[in-house]
C-alpha cells in the first residue's frame, strides 16, 4: 500500500469512527425527550446556520486559489496536445525537467481526457480536452523519465487504445 492509500484508509477509518460516535451521541441524547422550547431551538438553528456558512466560505476561500486551470506561465515550455479518435499528438514529445510546461490541449473530434501518469503509473493530473476549445494546464515535472498518457473519457470503440508517451529530460 502506498503512503497515499494509507492516508486515505486512516482518514476513512477516523471518519467512520467519528460518525459512529456522533450516531451514539444522538441516540443517547434522545432517550428520554423532555419538553421542547421551540424559541430556543429556532435561536440555536440560526447559530448552526451561521457556522455552516462560515465553514463553507472558509472551504471555498481556502481552495479556490489552488485550481490549476486557466493559468498561464510566462517563459514556460509550450507543448501542444491534440486528441483525436484514437491517438494523441504531443508536440514536442520531449520536455525539460524543473522548468514550467504549459500544455495547450484541444481535440479534433469529440471530448477526450488527457491523463498523465509517471513511470510508476501514478496518475499526476487529468485535463478535459474538447473540440473547438483550447485548454491550458501548467505544471512542472521534477523527475526525468518516460511519462505515460491515457484517455480517461470514453470516446469510442478504441478509447482504450488512446495511449502515448513523452519523455522528460534533465
Ligand atoms: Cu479519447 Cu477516450
Amino acid at each position: 500500500m502506498g503512503s497515499t492509500a494509507v492516508a486515505i484508509t486512516a482518514f476513512y477509518c477516523t471518519a467512520v469512527a467519528a460518525g459512529l460516535v456522533a450516531v451514539a451521541a444522538v441516540w443517547w441524547s434522545t432517550r428520554a425527550p423532555g419538553r421542547i422550547d421551540v424559541a430556543r431551538v429556532v435561536e440555536r438553528e440560526k447559530g448552526w446556520f451561521a457556522i455552516v456558512v462560515a465553514l463553507l466560505l472558509g472551504l471555498l476561500l481556502g481552495t479556490v486559489f489552488f485550481i490549476p486551470y486557466g493559468r498561464t506561465s510566462t517563459g514556460a515550455q509550450v507543448v501542444k496536445v491534440t486528441g483525436q479518435q484514437f491517438a494523441w499528438i504531443i508536440q514536442p514529445a520531449t520536455i525539460t525537467a524543473n522548468k514550467p510546461v504549459e500544455f495547450r490541449l484541444t481535440s479534433k473530434d469529440v471530448n477526450h481526457a488527457f491523463a498523465v501518469y509517471d513511470d510508476r503509473d501514478v496518475l499526476l493530473f487529468q485535463v478535459q480536452v474538447m473540440p473547438g476549445k483550447e485548454q491550458r494546464y501548467v505544471t512542472t515535472f521534477r523527475r526525468p523519465g518516460v511519462y505515460h498518457v491515457l484517455c480517461l473519457e470514453y470516446c469510442g470503440l478504441d478509447h482504450h487504445a488512446m495511449a502515448a508517451d513523452f519523455r522528460v529530460t534533465r
